[in-house]
């Protein structure tokens, strides 16, 4: 019998299940006698043998189910080579557990530091495969992550509903987007919802220049300015600071985040009303759109026939609408970042989008 183990780790998104449909559906399918072992809460239950042996059952009826039937939990890279509060090795903790289990393989739906974990399993000598997971769509070496479209559908969906309320009271609105440091969220939501400011990390703003558009609108007439901000949206100002007194002043908590101080400096500067709405984490929540469910599944079947094939080390990735594959090591602890001078913010700019530089 061959044994795959199989875990969710980081925060959730909505195609995790289908993707863990996708493996499991091909993994059925391919071999005679397979199990497949699914560990609780990410790494933590591979660290601590948490773990179900699932059937195929569990697989069915999850194709349009948001969260993960596995459960997730946050254990950051850089404490993965720290001991846990037991004085234990973390590290052999894993290995222990799938030694024991007897694995042929570890299949690991993550995003960037599950992957730099997942690279560092297989250099210990696991057989891991990662799956490419975040709503950031920031994953270096795919062009879309899974959980990304859906994501984006939902914050398209706020920029809507505030369009119009926006319109009817004549106010500035920001709407603060997901991602603390890559804009690719904000960017595209940006775009879909039509919103005539889009600030991202990678593009640091002069607030004067974003007071400037808004006073430009309303002088042609247009009651209202819609502000797409990412959770890591910077000034030019706090971008100038060294990383020591960013974290001071960010410390001080004056706002309770980027989005307000933005709109506290707005109404100074051109005396609209402006508001601010969050739709957080309801981001990642509920069941993912077809696009994800589509990408989910192709992704999953890789995955499977990798495990058959026995290609290890990889992470399964989409590149012009291919799915393919590169070695974890390549993409472990790269960012894919917006470029400021990429076409997606060019064309935005010419569809009169101020990104505030
Ligand atoms: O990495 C995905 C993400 O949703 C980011 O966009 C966001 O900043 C962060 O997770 C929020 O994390 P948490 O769920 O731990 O608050």
């Amino acid at each position: 019998m061959v044994r795959i183990g199989m875990l969710t780790s980081g925060g959730d998104c909505q195609s995790l299940n289908a993707t863990m449909r996708g493996v499991a559906k091909a993994l059925y399918r391919l071999y005679d006698d397979i199990q497949i072992i699914g560990f609780e809460d990410g790494y933590k239950g591979l660290m601590y043998s948490d773990y179900r042996i699932m059937e195929p059952r569990d697989f069915s009826g999850i194709l349009t189910e948001g969260g993960t039937i596995l459960g997730t939990s946050r254990q950051p890279f850089k404490l993965m080579t720290e001991p846990d509060e037991n004085g234990l090795d973390k590290v052999e903790l894993m290995k222990q557990t799938y030694k024991k289990l007897k694995l042929e393989c570890l299949v690991v739906l993550g995003g960037n530091g599950s992957q730099k974990t997942a690279n560092l399993l297989s250099e210990e000598g696991l057989n891991v495969i990662g799956l490419p997971k975040t709503i950031d769509n920031d994953l270096w070496g795919t062009d879309m992550t899974f959980g990304f479209q859906s994501a984006m559908n939902i914050a398209t969906n706020a920029i809507d509903c505030i369009h119009t309320t926006a319109a009817s009271h004549g106010r500035v609105f920001i709407i603060e987007v997901m991602g603390h440091k890559v804009g690719w969220l904000t960017l595209q939501a940006g775009i879909a919802g039509g919103a005539d400011v889009i600030l991202i990390p990678e593009i640091p703003y002069d607030i004067k220049k974003v007071a400037e558009a808004v006073k430009r609108r309303n002088k042609v007439g247009k009651r209202f300015t819609i502000i797409a901000v990412a959770e890591g949206a910077i000034s030019k100002e706090d971008a100038a600071l060294s990383k020591k007194e960013l974290k001071k002043k960010q410390e001080k908590k004056t706002y309770p985040s980027v989005s307000y101080e933005i709109a506290a400096k707005l109404e100074e500067l051109t005396g609209i009303e402006t508001r601010v709405t969050i739709p957080g984490h309801m981001q990642r929540g509920g069941g993912p759109c077809a696009y994800d469910r589509v990408l989910s599944s192709r992704l999953g079947t890789r995955a499977a026939q990798m495990v058959y094939n026995g290609e290890y080390g990889n992470l399964v990735v989409i590149r012009n609408n291919e799915i393919t594959k590169i070695p974890l090591k390549e993409t472990a602890g790269k960012l894919k970042t917006v470029n400021p001078k990429d076409s997606m913010v060019e064309e935005a700019k010419l569809l009169g989008i101020t990104f505030g530089d």
